[in-house]
């Protein structure tokens, strides 16, 4: 079982639409798939129930602490899990335990982000926090691995060709580069067509769809990525 996680502090970013794409075009290509819901709104669960009955995916309500969630699915090649956005208590403090949990179990984690400097400024309490986990891990565990993914990002202006540039400047640790997925998806309505009826974009368009091809191109080179981890 590999767990890959969308995290993010920032709303909006793309966290729950990405998780649904990327779990049901997994599923599609044969892996076993479950979608693990650790946001209290459950949009994707809700999302997800819309399909036709005929093509299930297998999605899950998470507890506060997806860690000990993901031990009920050893038996899926892929956990994915859809984690909220900011958790701020009954008394407005911000609450991290479901980030930090969700961080604890993932081998992969996915940061989501715009590619206007706020937006990508706004990743910044995430990434803390992935480090914390990793400090608290101590030398025998294996880091949890982390990517930005440029997301609704509109090609060919100078924003989008600036944001790589500017996650480095911001992002790169102690001389060790920031990742970034290759992968970017632009602002497309197919993403939210798709999701009216709780389908990918792999499964909604034609050949040529071009959040299709996006989709299909980031879960290769997240499967790629999958491909190093160390069970
Ligand atoms: N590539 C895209 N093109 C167009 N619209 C998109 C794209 N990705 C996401 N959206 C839309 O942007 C909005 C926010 O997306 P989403 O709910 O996936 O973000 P989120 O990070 O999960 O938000 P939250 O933190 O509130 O859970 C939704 O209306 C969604 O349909
Ligand atoms: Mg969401």
């Amino acid at each position: 079982m590999k767990v890959i996680s969308l995290l993010g502090e920032k709303g909006g970013v793309g966290k729950t639409t990405l998780a649904i794409n990327l779990a049901i075009t997994l599923s599609n290509m044969e892996y076993k798939v479950a979608l693990l819901d650790a946001d209290p709104n459950r949009n994707a669960s809700k999302l997800i129930s819309l399909r036709d009955s005929d093509k299930p995916i297998d999605a899950f309500p998470a507890s506060t602490q997806p860690h000990k969630d993901v031990k009920k699915y050893k038996k899926y090649d892929f956990v994915i899990i859809d984690s909220p956005g900011r958790v701020v208590d009954v008394s407005g403090k911000l609450n991290e335990g479901i980030a930090i949990s969700t961080v604890a179990c993932s081998h992969l984690v996915i940061v989501p982000t715009s590619a206007s400097p706020n937006d990508i400024l706004g990743a910044g309490p995430t990434i803390d926090l992935i480090h914390r986990v990793n400090q608290d891990r101590g030398k025998k565990k294996p880091k949890v691995n982390y990517y930005f993914l440029l997301s609704m990002v509109q090609g060919n202006t100078r924003l989008a060709r600036d944001a790589r540039e500017h996650i480095r400047r911001l992002y790169n640790d102690k001389g060790k580069k920031v990742k970034i997925f290759e992968t970017e998806t632009a602002p497309r309505i197919a993403y939210q067509e798709s999701l009216t009826i709780g389908e990918s974009v792999t499964e909604y368009q034609g050949i040529f769809g071009r959040a299709k091809r996006e989709i299909n191109a980031l879960t290769e080179e997240v499967l790629k990525n999958a491909e190093k981890i160390v069970l």
